[in-house]
Parts: C-alpha cells; sequence; structure tokens
C-alpha cells in the first residue's frame, strides 16, 4: 500500500514538473509564433465629430472609439477568457490628432503605442464623415518591424484568444500571380511575395449564422478591411501609392477598404484569400453571439445594429472600467 501510494505520488510530482516546465520553459519567447514576430493591431484616430453617447445615469462617452480601443487591449491583454496565452502584443496604431490623455490613458492600460502621421490622398474621399482619417490605416503595411500581424477594428469584441489565428493552414505567403503589373500604362513593381487573409464583406441586413452568398455577403471577393492577417510590406506601400497617382483610377468612397480591394482584387495579381468565416463576424445577432461560435465580433458596442444585443456588449465596457479601476 505504501509502495503504491509513493509511487503514485512521485507520478504526480513528475507530471506536474513537466507541465510546469511545458508551460514555462519550452513556451516561446514572448511575441514570437514560431520564428515570426507576430502582434495584434488596431488602429485610432480623434472623432471627426463629437456626439455624447449616454451610457448610463452615471457615464457618459464622447469617444466611444477611444473606450472601444480600451475594451479590446483589456480583453487582449488581461481578461481571462479572451487574452492572448502567447504574449503577443497589442499594438494600437494612433493617428498624431489623437490626444495626449488618451494615448496617456491606453499605455497605462497596456497597450504599446505608435504614431502615424496623416497619410491621405486627394481623390480618395471616404463618403463617410467618421472615416475622415481612415487611409492612414495603410500605413499598416510600412510596418516591416513586425513579420505578421492581425488587425482589428477598433470596434471589435473578443469571445475567446485569437492567437490559433497565427497558425492557420491558410497563412502562407503567396507569389503575385504576374511577374509584371501595368497600371494605366505606368508600370508599378510587384513584391516577390505577400500575405493579406480577411473575410467578405457582409451586408447589414444579414441572416443570423450567415452563409448565404452572395444574399448575406456584399458579394465574395470584397474584403472587410476591419479583420486582416497581413504581412507588412514596403514594396505593397509603394504599390499603393503608384495606384494612387493616378486620379479616379477607381472608386474611393469606402477609403482604404477600396484600395485594398482594388489592389487585392481576386482579378489584379495578388488576391487576397479568405480565412474561415468563424474568426468575425460583423453585425451579430443575438443567434450569433449565442449559439454561432465566433472567435470575434465587429461591432460598435455603444449601438450595436441589433437592439436585443446590447446588454452583451455593454457588459464588457462596464468589465474593462471595472477591472482598470480596481488596480
Ligand atoms: C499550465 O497551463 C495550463 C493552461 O494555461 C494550466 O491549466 C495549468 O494549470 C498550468 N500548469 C502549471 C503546473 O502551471
Ligand atoms: C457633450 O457633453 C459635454 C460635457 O458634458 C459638453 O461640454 C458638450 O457641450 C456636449 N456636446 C454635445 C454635442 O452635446
Ligand atoms: C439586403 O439588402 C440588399 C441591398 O440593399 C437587398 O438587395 C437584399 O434583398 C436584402 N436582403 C434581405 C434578406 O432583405
Ligand atoms: C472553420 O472553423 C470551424 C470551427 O473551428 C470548423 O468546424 C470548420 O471545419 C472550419 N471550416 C473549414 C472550411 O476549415
Amino acid at each position: 500500500m505504501n509502495r503504491i501510494l509513493k509511487w503514485t505520488s512521485a507520478l504526480v510530482a513528475f507530471a506536474l514538473t513537466a507541465s510546469w516546465l511545458s508551460n514555462h520553459s519550452w513556451r516561446h519567447p514572448s511575441g514570437l509564433v514560431g520564428s515570426q514576430k507576430v502582434i495584434y493591431a488596431t488602429y485610432l484616430s480623434n472623432p471627426s465629430e463629437y456626439v455624447n453617447y449616454t451610457l448610463s445615469e452615471f457615464h457618459q462617452s464622447r469617444d466611444p472609439y477611444f473606450d472601444a480601443a480600451r475594451i479590446l487591449t483589456y480583453q487582449v491583454l488581461h481578461a481571462p477568457e479572451t487574452r492572448t496565452r502567447l504574449d503577443i502584443e497589442l499594438v494600437i496604431f494612433v493617428h498624431e490628432n489623437v490626444d495626449q490623455h488618451k494615448k496617456d490613458r491606453l499605455r497605462r492600460d497596456g497597450a504599446h503605442l505608435i504614431e502615424w502621421s496623416d497619410f491621405s490622398v486627394d481623390w480618395v474621399r471616404p463618403k463617410d464623415a467618421r472615416w475622415t482619417h481612415i487611409m492612414t490605416k495603410l500605413r499598416l503595411w510600412q510596418m516591416v518591424q513586425y513579420d505578421l500581424i492581425l488587425f482589428l477594428d477598433v470596434d471589435t469584441i473578443l469571445t475567446r484568444p485569437l492567437d490559433d489565428i497565427f497558425n492557420a493552414p491558410e497563412i502562407q505567403p503567396q507569389a503575385p500571380i504576374l511577374s509584371q503589373s501595368h497600371y494605366h500604362e505606368v508600370d508599378v513593381p510587384l513584391p516577390p511575395s505577400y500575405l493579406l487573409l480577411g473575410l467578405p464583406q457582409l451586408r447589414t441586413n444579414h441572416s443570423a449564422l450567415p452563409s448565404r452568398v452572395p444574399e448575406d455577403f456584399w458579394d465574395w471577393e470584397t474584403i472587410n478591411s476591419g479583420f486582416m492577417v497581413l504581412k507588412p510590406s514596403l514594396e505593397i506601400f509603394r504599390y499603393f501609392e503608384s495606384v494612387l497617382k493616378i486620379v479616379d483610377s477607381f472608386d474611393g468612397s469606402i477609403g482604404d477598404q477600396s484600395v485594398i480591394n482594388h489592389v487585392f482584387s481576386p482579378l489584379g495579381p495578388m488576391p487576397w484569400k479568405h480565412i474561415n468565416l468563424s474568426w468575425n463576424i460583423q453585425w451579430p445577432w443575438a443567434e450569433d453571439i449565442h449559439t454561432g461560435g465566433y472567435a470575434s465580433f465587429h461591432e460598435k458596442w455603444w449601438a450595436p445594429m441589433h437592439w436585443e444585443t446590447n446588454a452583451y456588449f455593454r457588459a464588457w465596457y462596464w468589465r474593462m472600467v471595472g477591472y482598470y479601476d480596481s488596480i
């Protein structure tokens, strides 16, 4: 009996040690997946118009996008059910117009901030005022200090860690389909390889658990620039600049998303690739939230499309406030 006990405790001790070792020593150094330097990233600019949103009798917000950045920071770095298990950094790219006190707050919340100067092109005028500084988002491709970026629009809410996306089978750099690109009679050099994965743009009136193509989607070929895995590349940024030199050469009414769809079109030299639809859904129904199994939602926490999801999103806001107020 005694011997069995001894052997059992030895085994338990061994299992615990092995488990501790596997949790600590054998883990990748922080921010690396394989040998790749990967980050979570989002983008914040100051609102182009201020509206007061009443959140409760105690609280209101004039900049719900800033609050959204704080929620995302809380979710990626701290919330037990959604935080990164691989110590992947959350980088918030902030437009130069963002107020100092907001930048200080986001740093205290744990995010790494990198400031971007404005990037805009006269003839590309997003149709919506709140997208005034959206073209600056194209600077993502200049961030070559990183190998791979999971970019999330700031109005994203996670339901679980997204770390596994960096090991998704679809993540493989590709060579452009053509070796030369002529754009309106101009030769535009292509990069040796590129990587852009994402999800097709949904329609605002999509059904729950959307799967109908094309009814639920804009079409199957328009990427939504609010959720992307991409490899930064200076060649691609230069490619954007070359294309943008040709005034009115495409419809720029959705800003960065127009440019990205133009450059990574399935009809062009560098088609973007689809990633599993379960990673993200925009404008979720309650059914999508409770039974859809989605890893993240692209929705305005302060003004969701479907009123019955309001409490779900507000709850994340209050959890964030509670967390930071208590530490
Ligand atoms: C190792 O990590 C797992 C998952 O995070 C955890 O459940 C387990 O308790 C950890 N084991 C030890 C010994 O720290
Ligand atoms: C919003 O609230 C602030 C502070 O209470 C106030 O100064 C400002 O005038 C309000 N703005 C609008 C557009 O109502
Ligand atoms: C959704 O909107 C599109 C475009 O406005 C329309 O063609 C389509 O019929 C609508 N779908 C449903 C299910 O209402
Ligand atoms: C997408 O992901 C879901 C959930 O993880 C999985 O059940 C499904 O098989 C995946 N689809 C494809 C095409 O890989």
